[in-house]
């Protein structure tokens, strides 16, 4: 059995299953069909943003039926708070991006700082196109201009976990997403 608790406890703060493990699953089939038909002539380059999109990455890359390459990158921004700092960080090996597909896999697009930031650095590296597939987006809290090619749902602007989101580096192991009571 999957871990799917009616309550979850973090810090004295309480979060509550919002989106079902199975409308995930079906979100996630809809998104690698998708993908599988846009890039039937290409080998596009995945690249997983760490640590939060490993789960949503994992689930949609066992449906991905192309030729393919996964890459990670790493960007901070949260620390042990609910809000972003505004001021985020990329680690990110050197890889040759140049004249490849690069589609981007996010767990959630909060501010869109993060995928601004991303999209700058990978940019950088010539790819011949860019993609974002995300998990989750909170479009009432976007702070910059924001374009989700794949997405699998909006949210309220509320603190979420689970599906491999943390919060302070927990909850990541919840099946379905859980939000914060209010
Ligand atoms: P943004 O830069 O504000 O768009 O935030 C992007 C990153 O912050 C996401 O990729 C997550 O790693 C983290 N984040 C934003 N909102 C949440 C949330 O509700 N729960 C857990 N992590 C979040
Ligand atoms: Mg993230």
């Amino acid at each position: 059995m999957s871990f799917a608790p009616e309550k979850y406890v973090i810090n004295n703060l309480n979060f509550i299953p919002l989106i079902p493990k199975h409308e995930i699953d079906v979100a996630t089939i809809r998104i690698a069909s998708q993908i599988n038909e846009d890039y039937k002539n290409s080998t596009p380059i995945f690249l997983i943003t760490l640590k939060g999109a490993v789960f949503f990455a994992i689930n949609l890359l066992r449906y991905i039926k192309l030729d393919c390459e996964i890459e990670t990158i790493s960007a901070r921004s949260y620390g042990q708070k609910m809000e972003s700092s505004g001021n985020v960080k990329i680690k990110f090996e050197s890889k040759n991006l140049q004249n490849r597909d690069v589609i981007i896999i996010e767990d959630v697009i909060d501010t869109g700082y993060t995928l601004e930031k991303l999209k700058q650095v990978i940019s950088l590296k010539s790819p011949r196109s860019l993609a974002v597939a995300s998990l989750l987006a909170k479009p009432e809290k976007f702070c910059t201009d924001i374009k989700i090619d794949y997405l699998g749902f909006n949210v309220p602007p509320k603190f979420v976990i689970g599906e491999g989101l943390d919060f302070d580096e927990k909850g990541r192991n919840l099946s379905g997403i859980y939000v914060l009571e209010s």
